[in-house]
């Protein structure tokens, strides 16, 4: 089940940070920041009573641009379409928000949430050679015209192929 994040689930979303990004997690207090921003939207995602994933938009009110911030499934329930449910509230949020366009940064070396990405619609649009330290990773810039997606999704719908 996903819900809005509340500043309870903290302790909950540490500990999947750090399993889900050994190397270069976020903080507590970072993340504490962005549960609190109002420019910010997180949801967890619940199994059984238990936290099994989250992730977060940053749109900042009245802009047209958002940034996918975050998102993590637990390795146990990975593989069920629990990451592309969460991604998918996210951009149903931006949408809601009157966002164009949403980009995000993601490791080369990760092809799992590169494909994920690409199948909702996100476009490589650069790299940013060495960004994920202290791996030395280029990050691959992705941008998704909200808008085309939303138009795609109606064709879908409709039966209509493109
Ligand atoms: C990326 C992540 C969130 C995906 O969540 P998930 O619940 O496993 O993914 P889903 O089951 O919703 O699958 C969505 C798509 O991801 C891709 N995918 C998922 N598992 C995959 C695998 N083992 N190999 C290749 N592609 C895979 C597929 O494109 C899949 O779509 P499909 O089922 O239609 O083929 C999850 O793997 C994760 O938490 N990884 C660790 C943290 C991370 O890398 N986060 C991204 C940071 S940018």
């Amino acid at each position: 089940m996903i819900r809005p994040a509340t500043p309870g689930d903290l302790a909950g979303i540490m500990a999947l940070e750090h399993a889900s990004f050994p190397t270069d997690a976020w903080s507590e207090a970072m993340l504490r920041e962005e549960l609190a921003s109002r420019h910010g939207w997180y949801v967890v995602d619940e199994l059984g009573g238990r936290l099994v994933g989250y992730a977060g938009l940053r749109a900042v009110r009245g802009s047209k641009d958002a940034d996918v911030q975050t998102i993590t499934i637990a390795e146990h329930a990975r593989g069920r379409g629990r990451g592309r449910a969460l991604l998918g509230a996210l951009l149903d949020e931006a949408a809601r928000r009157g966002v164009r366009d949403v980009f995000l940064e993601v490791r080369a070396d990760n092809p799992v949430a590169q494909a994920l990405y690409t199948s909702e619609g996100f476009l490589e649009i650069g790299r940013r050679p060495r960004y994920y330290q202290p791996d030395d990773v280029d990050a691959v810039v992705m941008q998704l015209d909200l808008a085309g997606r939303a138009a795609r999704d109606a064709a879908a719908d409709a039966g209509v192929c493109s």
